[in-house]
């Protein structure tokens, strides 16, 4: 777990912020309208990325995943992965994973307990044994699952991202999916700015070329339509106002063979 400073902007309630939710401190709030002052789109990036991830689990638990594993799953949202895959189907099973103490309090009190199918790991992605054990616990990895980093991958760079789908991946069983998304900047004074900013005051932010983050998907087969803006990606639904550029939400979902 991260320490708890109120103080210190973390990433998810400075999300959670820019999401328009309640669960994040002054200095968070403060961060979260530098950069929206900076670049106003983050707002309907962070929206079309929640959307995309939405959509994409419901698409595959139409497919028959009934198991969920939310890596850098966040503060709760409208809807979380639970609710989105419970849509679809009455017995889904979904581990959520953290290391935010806010994040994980807050979904402790909300949905583990009493919700015999949801459960939270507090622990750091990067530690993947103990990840594992914990996601183990909760879930039969010798059947198919569904892995999902949403917003997670910009947090390192490319190398440590792709070894960490590897070793995720490695874990699951064939037919298992991966729903993965990430922020791409373009290189103009007022990303590099907002990026420079979020590095210094909240935590070190990557923004990939478009081809590394292809290459996070590895060896898996991607669904289609590919890799797209999260809005394009199976949609089915209308922006109320069109996002004001593209290539800000990279998104995808691979199959394991
Ligand atoms: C931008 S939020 C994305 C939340 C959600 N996945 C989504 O896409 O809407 C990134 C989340 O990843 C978590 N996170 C970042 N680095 C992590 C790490 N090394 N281990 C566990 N969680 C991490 C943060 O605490 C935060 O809740």
């Amino acid at each position: 777990m991260t320490q708890f400073d109120p103080n210190i902007p973390s990433i998810a309630r400075v999300y959670d912020y820019v999401l328009g939710g309640k669960d994040n401190f002054a200095a968070d709030r403060e961060l979260g309208d530098q950069l929206l002052g900076l670049l106003p789109m983050i707002a309907e990036q962070a929206f079309e990325n929640r959307q995309f991830l939405s959509r994409a689990v419901a698409w595959a638990a139409s497919q028959g995943i009934s198991q969920f594993i939310d890596l850098g799953c966040g503060l709760p949202t409208v809807p979380n992965t639970h609710e989105s895959v419970g849509a679809v189907i009455g017995d889904a099973r979904v581990v959520y994973i953290d290391n935010d103490p806010v994040v994980v309090s807050h979904l402790d009190a909300l949905f583990a307990k009493g919700n015999p199918g949801v459960s939270v790991v507090d622990g750091d992605v990067r530690d993947v044994p103990a990840i594992l054990d914990g996601v183990r616990a909760g879930l039969d990895l010798s059947a198919p699952a569904c892995l999902v980093a949403g917003f997670l991958l910009h947090f390192f760079e490319a190398d440590a991202a792709r070894d960490l789908i590897v070793r995720y991946t490695a874990a699951l069983a064939p037919g298992s999916y991966l729903v993965l998304s990430v922020i791409h900047a373009d290189e103009d004074e007022a990303a590099e700015e907002s990026l420079s900013m979020y590095s210094s005051r909240a935590a070190a932010i990557y923004s990939h070329p478009l081809e590394d983050i292809a290459s996070f998907f590895g060896r898996l087969e991607l669904v289609p339509p590919g890799i797209v803006n999260g809005r394009q990606w199976r949609p089915g639904w209308e922006f109320s106002k069109p996002p004001r550029r593209d290539n800000y939400v990279i998104a995808g979902v691979a199959r394991k063979q």
